[in-house]
């Protein structure tokens, strides 16, 4: 790799790392709620309800839209924060790393380093794509301004915030609260119409029935127990005319002519020998809704309530080992470092499934330095599928 590719991975990192607001203060309130007072000095209360769901709504202070499952029964413009207490019901520590403590299945760290991993590779999909969501005519219809009400948009799994909040800013006329069984790490200021929900989607939304007008759900499948169903449930969500996108990337690598690469013992890259690991981990806890990158197309047209189903997907090499423009340069570089930071955070995953640390580490180091040196000529592929709600 030459120096120049060195610096502008490290820059990509680095990017991803640097933090530009901290929020730091808060103080309870009443109840079970908090008063967070980020550096803007604003104030925000986080309600804790209905922990024996191990459900928890993020609202706005003052606000009084609690349902009695717990949850808030309007998509409501609001901000939200998070404290150490509040963290110890949803995190906990597992094999150095923070993991969610609501499901079993998802085990991928949920830590800051983890949230600038996903701020990254939220990135990496918008520039992919060219936008926020594939689709982009009929998603953006269904975000058409209107006399009548405020469009509603809800991001499941919305990890770091961060589609959820450029989505606020890019339709700012929307609401829009993004869902997850932790709260996002947010480094800057909110936008007014965005706010955050803890809760398990596996739990199902019918407090949200005819709600949103775009619903999205991109990368959460090893913590979904049954992908078609939670199809259902998001697509009961939907108003009439309303878009289900839903995107994944995949663990299958390819090879340098896009062709799956065939997993062998014997002749397998470390880089191949870790995603197979972690397939194969994922697989163990989350079961068939981990291939719904594949399946997606197939269970969407299975909904009755949905229709104009299409999907696309698009290769990206893991590291700048071919290009044909800056951008493509750009694009592949980010994706190196955010399967870097990936790799790093699945000690938790391979060291739950018995493998040994010593073996863990040594498949993350050498899996590492065959994608920074770009030894390994591979590409990856991100899927997308989404549907309308019937009128
Ligand atoms: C790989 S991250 C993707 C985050 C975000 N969707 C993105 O694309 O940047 C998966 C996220 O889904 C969340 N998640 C997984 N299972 C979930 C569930 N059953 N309910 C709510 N959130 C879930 C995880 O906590 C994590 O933040």
């Amino acid at each position: 790799m030459t120096s120049d590719e060195l610096r502008s991975t490290e820059e990509v990192l680095q990017k991803s790392k640097a933090p530009s607001k901290q929020h730091s203060a808060f103080r309870k309130v009443r109840g079970r709620s908090h008063v967070f007072e980020d550096d803007c000095n604003r104030g925000h209360a986080y309600r804790l309800n209905d922990l024996s769901r191990r459900t928890l709504s993020l609202g706005r202070a003052g606000a009084d839209e609690t349902s009695s499952s717990g949850r808030t029964t309007s998509p409501a413009p609001s901000v939200y924060s998070f404290n150490s207490s509040d963290e110890r019901q949803v995190l906990r520590q597992a094999y150095g790393r923070m993991v969610n403590s609501q499901i079993e299945s998802y085990f991928l760290p949920a830590d800051y380093e983890e949230h600038r991993r996903l701020d990254l590779q939220h990135q990496v999909y918008t520039m992919a794509l060219g936008a926020l969501y594939p689709a982009a005519p009929l998603v953006r219809w269904a975000l058409r301004p209107r006399h009548d009400r405020r469009p509603a948009i809800m991001d499941v799994g919305a990890g770091s915030g961060s589609w959820a909040i450029d989505m606020a800013r890019e339709f700012p006329y929307c609401d829009v609260v993004g869902v997850d069984l932790v709260p996002p790490r947010v480094t800057g200021q909110l936008p007014e119409n965005c706010r955050f929900e803890i809760d398990d989607a596996n739990l199902g939304f019918s407090h949200y029935r005819q709600t949103y007008d775009v619903v999205h759900a991109r990368a959460v499948s090893m913590g979904v127990r049954d992908f078609p169903a939670l199809l259902r449930e998001l697509a009961d969500t939907l108003r009439p005319g309303g878009m289900l996108v839903l995107g994944d990337g995949e663990m299958q690598l390819y090879d340098e002519e896009r062709q799956p690469l065939q997993y062998s013992e014997r002749d397998a890259s470390w880089t191949q020998r870790v995603f197979f690991a972690a397939y194969n981990a994922m697989r163990n806890r989350a079961g068939g809704s981990i291939d719904s990158h594949s399946m997606s197309p197939t269970w969407l047209r299975a909904v009755e309530s949905l229709t104009e189903v299409g999907w696309d997907k698009v290769f990206i090499p893991v590291g700048p080992w071919i290009y044909a423009n800056e951008k493509e340069k750009h694009l592949a570089e980010m994706l190196r470092a955010n399967t870097l930071a990936f790799i790093s955070g699945l000690g938790p995953l391979l060291l739950s499934e018995g493998y040994l640390k010593e073996s863990v580490e040594k498949m993350q180091h050498e899996a590492s330095l065959e994608i920074r040196d770009l030894r390994v000529h591979i590409y990856t592929r991100w899927s997308f599928a989404w549907a309308m709600k019937r009128f």
